[in-house]
């Protein structure tokens, strides 16, 4: 059968040399990078030579990169540890943040008792950036704003400088949740100058489990985890050296090539636009997700007009045509809360139909783009 995979907002496929590089790593790297002997040494030189790597990519220095199990870990140190370690007592944030920042500030404010704000959204999801001012000249306490770079659902993305250089010159901290950016756009931290960022390998074809938190120098930040002095004592537990080394392939890979890779998949996405607006003129592209300057590259979220009780019959026969995508709808059955960011920016009409993220790598192709319009067409038409 057809296999056609367009979720690579969810996770991509791991490139060969990523993985070959990984099987390396497992099969000759298997000394404890904090042991002394040579197995050990020469693991820790792999791991603090990564460091080194991503570091000079994004204009940091070594000691910012902080590798964890991914971007819910890295999302979950740097805000918990804002509020413990940082005097932070009010986080402003969205509405259509991941689930790693919404769930996170709202425990903060069970058990810490933060006070969480929530910026206000245009009908695209915008924040809006007079408002997030407002919200920052309010007189209460030390804050941390907390937005992220591209949507992982709509694809919005934000422009980052202009709200980090708003929250600094407010007072506040700077966090962006930039999971769905790095590894598909150039960054510097020098010129934007965020104070936290979060990244995910799997989201670049690199492997899961894997990511770094990018903490500014002297942010003040205490280990999260407790334990032993890995990651220069920030990060306790022995270094996932296979993951650690496959980060840094997939990363090296991302940005050599980012120029061709970006032109490759920007390509696929426009043309997708295009065949959906000729074959399926009343699909609606969902945030900024239809505009190809104002949100990612990477994916598209588009609402079908199906009938409600055909909706829930999309997905599964997406699936026997061995297409894969992902539900970007709403509460379509009792066990399914839906969406929260489309909830947030979708008329209660819009809502009723289904809505399906589609994301797109390096390694679709403009014929399977053409075979899922087909399907999609053939099932608003039946
Ligand atoms: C925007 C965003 N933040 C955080 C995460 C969580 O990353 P991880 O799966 O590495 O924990 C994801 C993954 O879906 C994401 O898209």
């Amino acid at each position: 059968m057809k296999k056609v995979y367009l979720d690579n907002a969810a996770t991509t496929q791991v490139r060969d040399n990523v993985i070959e590089k990984m099987q390396d790593a497992l099969a000759n790297f298997y000394g404890n990078p904090s042991s002394t002997h040579s197995f050990g040494r020469s693991a820790k030189t792999a791991v603090e030579s990564a460091r080194k790597t991503i570091a000079k990519y994004i204009n940091a220095h070594p000691s910012e990169i902080i590798f964890t199990s991914g971007g819910t870990e890295a999302d979950n140190m740097i805000l918990r540890c804002a509020v413990r370690d940082l005097g932070v007592t009010t986080i402003i944030t969205s509405r259509i943040e991941h689930h790693a920042v919404l769930h996170t500030v709202e425990d903060l404010a069970s058990e810490k008792g933060t006070r969480v704000l929530y910026v206000d959204l245009d009908k695209y999801g915008n924040p809006d950036l007079l408002h997030l001012k407002a919200l920052l000249q309010k007189d209460d306490g030390k804050k941390l704003v907390s937005l992220m770079h591209v949507n992982n659902e709509i694809g919005n993305k934000m422009d980052i400088a202009t709200v980090c250089e708003l929250c600094h010159s407010n007072g506040a901290l700077f966090h962006s949740d930039t999971v769905q950016s790095i590894g598909h756009y150039a960054w510097d931290v020098k010129a934007v100058p965020v104070d936290f960022m979060t990244a995910a390998a799997h989201k670049f074809h690199g492997p899961k489990g894997i990511g770094f938190a990018y903490v500014k120098r002297n942010s003040g930040l205490k280990p999260f985890i407790s334990g032993g002095s890995q990651e220069r004592g920030n990060r306790a537990g022995t270094e996932s050296f296979h993951n650690i080394v496959g980060l840094e392939m997939a990363f090296i890979e991302a940005y050599d090539n980012l120029e061709a890779e970006t032109a490759y998949v920007t390509d696929l996405k426009s043309y997708f636009i295009d065949r959906m607006k000729e074959e399926i003129p009343a699909a609606k592209f969902n945030g900024h997700s239809g505009d190809m300057d104002k949100s990612t590259f990477t994916l598209v979220n588009v609402c079908l007009p199906i009938d409600p009780q055909k909706a829930l019959m999309l997905l599964f026969h997406l699936d026997i045509k061995g297409i894969a995508c992902s539900k970007g709808s709403a509460c379509q059955s009792g066990s399914d809360l839906g969406s929260h960011v489309l909830t947030e920016i979708l008329s209660e009409e819009e809502l009723k139909r289904p809505s399906v993220r589609f994301s797109f790598s390096k390694y679709n192709t403009r014929e399977e783009l053409d075979y899922t319009v087909q399907v999609l067409k053939e099932f608003v038409e039946k």
